[in-house]
């Protein structure tokens, strides 16, 4: 019994001492396999001259930021348009910095004073007069008047003006519903470019 045990010991300490030194050889077949089968499948295939689909999404993400940055470019130019195009806010000016201006009425014969911070309708209307208007904000044209003197601009200030271009505004045309003066003038109301 005790030279079958020692027997049956040793035989499986001469297997694992075998299994020791035969670890990691003899085993290099299937590798060699799949690269030869790699290989005889890269020579089936014909050679195309597409463009490496890699360099496809390159190129087209090139494309693609060049394109946002033309839009981005587009966007600042409007918004510096739409700055320009905001009109003043009366109410921001500060008491020390009011003024006030002879604003002749020339069909109503009479000049009246109007302050930098007062619109002209309102004014006029306050003296009682029937002066013409739908809007009420700059966006139509039913209030227009005509500045004797020459170009809006140098007259008047408007909170908002959707309807008169520029030639119009350099013609002497404003909008008195939305119209604050910042200077003296004669108006002829009722007068459309
Ligand atoms: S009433 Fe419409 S723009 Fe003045």
């Amino acid at each position: 019994m005790v030279s079958a045990g020692i027997l049956l010991g040793a035989f499986l300490t001469l297997v694992a001492v075998a299994l020791h030194y035969s670890k990691g050889t003899g085993w290099e077949a299937n590798e060699d396999i799949s690269q030869e089968v790699l290989e005889k499948r890269a020579e089936s295939v014909p050679e195309t001259e597409f463009p490496e689909p890699m360099n496809r999404s390159i190129g087209g993400g090139g494309v693609a930021a060049g394109a946002v940055a033309g839009g981005s470019e587009g966007e600042l130019a409007e918004g510096g348009e739409a700055e320009e195009a905001e009109g003043f806010d009366p109410d921001a000016i500060p008491e020390d910095e009011v003024e006030t201006y002879e604003i002749e009425f020339a069909k109503e014969g009479e000049t009246i004073e109007i302050a930098n911070n007062e619109n002209i309708l309102d004014v006029g209307e306050d003296e009682g007069w029937d002066l013409p208007y739908a809007c009420r904000e700059g966006s139509c044209l039913s209030c227009a008047g005509h500045i004797e003197e020459g170009p809006a601009e140098e007259y008047i200030e408007h909170s908002n003006n959707d309807t008169l271009n520029e030639e119009e505004m350099d013609n002497g045309y404003c909008l008195t519903c939305t119209a604050y003066p910042t200077d003296s003038f004669t108006l002829e109301t009722g007068e459309q470019p």
